[in-house]
């Protein structure tokens, strides 16, 4: 895609489509009046008879009369009060996925309505790229050669920014946003493929594809050796199928070098490619989605490769323990004794509760490899989502200065999320019978428990990010098909680039 950032008036700018911000009640002066009337008034009649409504995310498609682009095409923010860079983001994916089904090559966007963002027209600029390639995404084309309801392909993106703005900040901007957007939609693209399609193997040949094209270092660990380094968490779950689980690692910069924020950052991320649970087997609802339970691997995979593009040799450790989760003379039975890679023995109550197990595992060797920060990404419970929904992320954390480094890093990438509490009282409730601590513990407080067990694992500064709420989406949003919504990949990439050289 070919990017453009111009100060030109909107009506002066040609594209077969001219995306129009409407922010709040329309209002008919300055610049949108001009635009109106240049459209020969269509914009005013089209809000007269009700099709141009301020409630956000509507839209409509208009004729453009005299303005250069071949149709207009309005989308409502909502208040005027309520412009954030999620909102940003999600106005230029909304764009996007209103056009499935239509040919549009060149897209224009008029970023004025939106420029009062924190940050300017520039940062505008990057968020509005970013959502148009996110909003590109429609997870039907992984499979189908020829999807007639995808959204199009847009060749040329051209930026309209207000007078004043600079121009070269705003290209940059605007050229970083497109990147994050790609590494979202690998993300998500490898998140929603099937499990007959990619196995912890297959999962594990992506990442060194990525790895030779970014030039990051990768080592695969396979079950020979991670039973012999006494990853006992990880073979519990990845013994129990046929395809054999994979322990991925990747990295940029030397092992244990610390980045310019005087870290060395572990992003960890759940890879099951399928959880039936094991023989704590699931009831049938909805367990196809379950394919999708490998999203925070196919995050923290994406997002490495996102730094390596964006800062090329930024110090940055991604761990992705990749397994399937299956009932089989070889799956571990609930009562199973392990002994983790920390030492401490776990007892198996239930055989579902298995993120944390490989997590943890994979959180004690980002360490032996000279982790100093870790972050890991999960779709670990489904109280998270009970709890809040598809559009807020659970998060905790041992550290409150790091916790607020990653929140931090989470709202300059426009991501929500909500701290949640690690009750130490209720881990008296996870003491177990024969060893250190069981996987799953009373059924009260299950998503501060599922925390509470991953504590187990790390020593230093950690945040747990619970995206099983938030990882996909059931039903298609105004700005997003369903499948996998890339969640979190934005929120680790920013948090790494924190600790990037300066320019
Ligand atoms: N992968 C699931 C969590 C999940 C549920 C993700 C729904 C996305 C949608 C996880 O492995 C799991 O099975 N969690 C159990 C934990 C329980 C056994 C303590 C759960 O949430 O029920
Ligand atoms: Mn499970
Ligand atoms: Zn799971």
């Amino acid at each position: 895609m070919r990017l453009r950032v111009t100060t030109d008036q909107p009506w002066d700018v040609a594209a077969d489509v001219l995306v129009i911000p409407i922010v709040g009640e329309p209002v008919f002066e300055g610049p949108l009046g001009e635009i109106d009337r240049r459209a020969s008034g269509e914009l005013k009649a089209l809000a007269a008879f009700g099709e141009l409504r301020p409630k956000r995310f509507t839209s409509s498609i208009a004729a453009s009369g005299g303005v250069r682009a071949a149709r207009l095409l309005t989308i409502s923010a909502g208040p005027t009060n309520d412009i954030d860079r999620e909102l940003a983001v999600r106005l230029g994916s909304a764009a996007l996925h209103r056009l499935a089904g239509r040919h549009a090559a060149s897209l224009a966007v008029w970023l004025e309505p939106l420029a009062g963002v924190d940050g300017g027209a520039e940062l505008v600029a990057g968020l509005v790229a970013r959502g148009v390639v996110e909003g590109m995404f429609d997870p039907k084309t992984i499979y189908v050669d020829d999807v007639p309801t995808a959204p199009p392909a847009i060749e040329e993106l051209v930026l309209i920014a207000p007078a004043g703005t600079d121009a070269a900040a705003a290209t940059k901007a605007a050229e970083r946003g497109v990147i994050m957007g790609e590494g979202a939609n690998l993300a998500r693209s490898l998140a929603n493929r099937s499990a007959n399609d990619v196995s912890p193997e297959v999962l594990a040949e992506e990442a060194y594809t990525l790895a030779r094209k970014h030039g990051l270092w990768i080592d695969v660990i396979g079950p020979d050796k991670a039973t012999e380094l006494g990853m006992g968490m990880f073979m519990a779950v990845g013994r129990g199928s046929d395809n054999p689980p994979r322990m991925i690692v990747m990295r940029s910069g030397k092992k244990g070098e610390l980045d310019a924020a005087g870290r060395h950052l572990a992003i960890i991320g759940k890879g099951v490619c399928f959880d039936s649970g094991g023989i704590s087997l699931k009831p049938p609802e909805r367990m196809e989605e379950m394919k999708m339970d490998k999203t925070g691997a196919c995050t923290v995979i994406a997002a490495i490769a996102t730094v390596a593009r964006l800062a090329p040799g930024t110090p940055l450790l991604a761990v992705a323990p990749a397994v399937e989760n299956m009932p089989g003379p070889h799956s571990s039975r609930p009562g199973d004794m392990v002994k983790a890679l920390n030492g401490k023995w776990v007892d198996i109550i239930n055989t579902d509760a298995e993120g944390r197990l490989i997590l943890g595992d994979a959180m004690t060797y980002a360490e032996r490899l000279g982790a100093t920060h870790l972050v890991d990404v999960a779709t670990l419970t489904g109280a998270v989502s009970r709890a809040l929904g598809d559009l807020v992320t659970g998060a905790f954390g041992t550290d409150p200065a790091w916790t607020g480094e990653v929140l931090a890093a989470g709202a300059r990438a426009g991501e929500r999320y909500w701290q949640l509490p690690l009750v130490d009282e209720y881990l008296t409730e996870m003491e177990s019978w024969y060893g250190d601590v069981v996987n799953t513990g009373g059924a009260e407080g299950g998503l501060v428990k599922s925390g509470l067990f991953l504590r187990e694992f790390v020593t230093k500064p950690w945040v747990h990010l619970d995206i099983a709420g938030t990882a996909y989406y059931r039903k298609a949003k105004p700005w997003a098909a369903r499948g996998a919504s890339g969640a979190s990949h934005a929120t680790l990439v920013e948090l790494a680039l924190a600790g990037a050289a300066p320019a």
